[in-house]
């Protein structure tokens, strides 16, 4: 990446300091530039069905130009193994469709007493973070210190970044410091695959050659079914999309 290149930051965000980035191709795969972690993560429900944490699975070898599917009909997933070139005839329409607008400029407030809550609902990846029995948005309606960290460790999990909770000083609180990785999501519990988590403030370039505001928490697309490319927009989930890979978290797979 260029070092004079301008990227539009989202406040709460740290750029990841060793110049990792994704780069879209036009009808075409993402490119990985620079050595990241990219790993399964698998969506852990507790016995309510309820999505409570992440366990990782099989960990994938990058290289300084790492080039993976975005059609979903790749045959080595999470690699590119050039099926793109038939993405037309198997009805995948890969142009970017999302604006390079920041999220909150299209994101709705929620007040609470205690925080703040927005929510931009076009980015929801479907992992069901925001709900444990109570919804985020109802959590935040309380004003005691349990409901609040409750309300930031839902937005915290959500890949998507489609939550972000803020305090009165309108500053965002994540509860803890993001790792830089690639997640590959698992759905165990509807046993379908999702998409790509970027974590930790990695800039995401358009075919068109422009940056996407740099969040910490990202999802774009690997099914090829979004109609917000390059961002996942849950259309993996009615279709029920496959990546084919280990269907388990590891037993030792650290909870992330
Ligand atoms: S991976 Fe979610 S819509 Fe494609």
């Amino acid at each position: 990446m260029d070092d004079n290149t301008k990227l539009n930051i989202q406040i709460g965000t740290t750029l990841n300091p060793d110049n990792i980035y994704v780069e879209i191709v036009e009808n075409g795969p993402y490119i990985l530039h620079g050595k990241s972690k990219l790993v399964q993560q698998f969506i852990v429900p507790n016995s309510k069905g309820i999505s409570v944490n992440y366990k990782e699975g099989e960990e994938f070898e990058t290289k300084d130009k790492t080039y993976l599917c975005r059609c979903g009909l790749s045959a080595n997933k999470p690699y590119c193994d050039g099926a793109h070139k038939k993405a037309a005839e198997n009805g995948v329409d890969l142009t970017e469709y999302a604006t390079f607008n920041p999220e909150l400029a299209s994101s709705e407030v929620i007040e609470g007493p205690a925080v703040s809550l927005t929510d931009d609902e076009k980015l929801c990846a479907f992992a069901r973070f925001c709900d444990n029995g109570k919804r985020v948005w109802n959590q935040i309606e309380d004003d005691n210190q349990e409901s609040v960290n409750l309300s930031v460790e839902m937005a915290h999990h959500c890949p998507s970044g489609r939550l972000i909770v803020w305090d009165k000083n309108n500053q965002p609180i994540e509860s803890e410091k993001q790792e830089v990785v690639l997640g590959l999501i698992e759905d165990i519990g509807n046993k379908l695959a999702g998409p790509i988590a970027l974590w930790g403030g990695i800039p995401l370039k358009s075919a068109k050659g422009e940056f996407y505001e740099v969040r910490n928490r990202q999802t774009i697309c690997r099914c090829g079914q979004s109609s917000n490319k390059p961002f996942c927009d849950g259309t993996h989930a009615s279709m029920q999309f496959q990546d084919g890979l280990p269907n388990q978290p590891k037993q030792d797979g650290k909870v992330f």
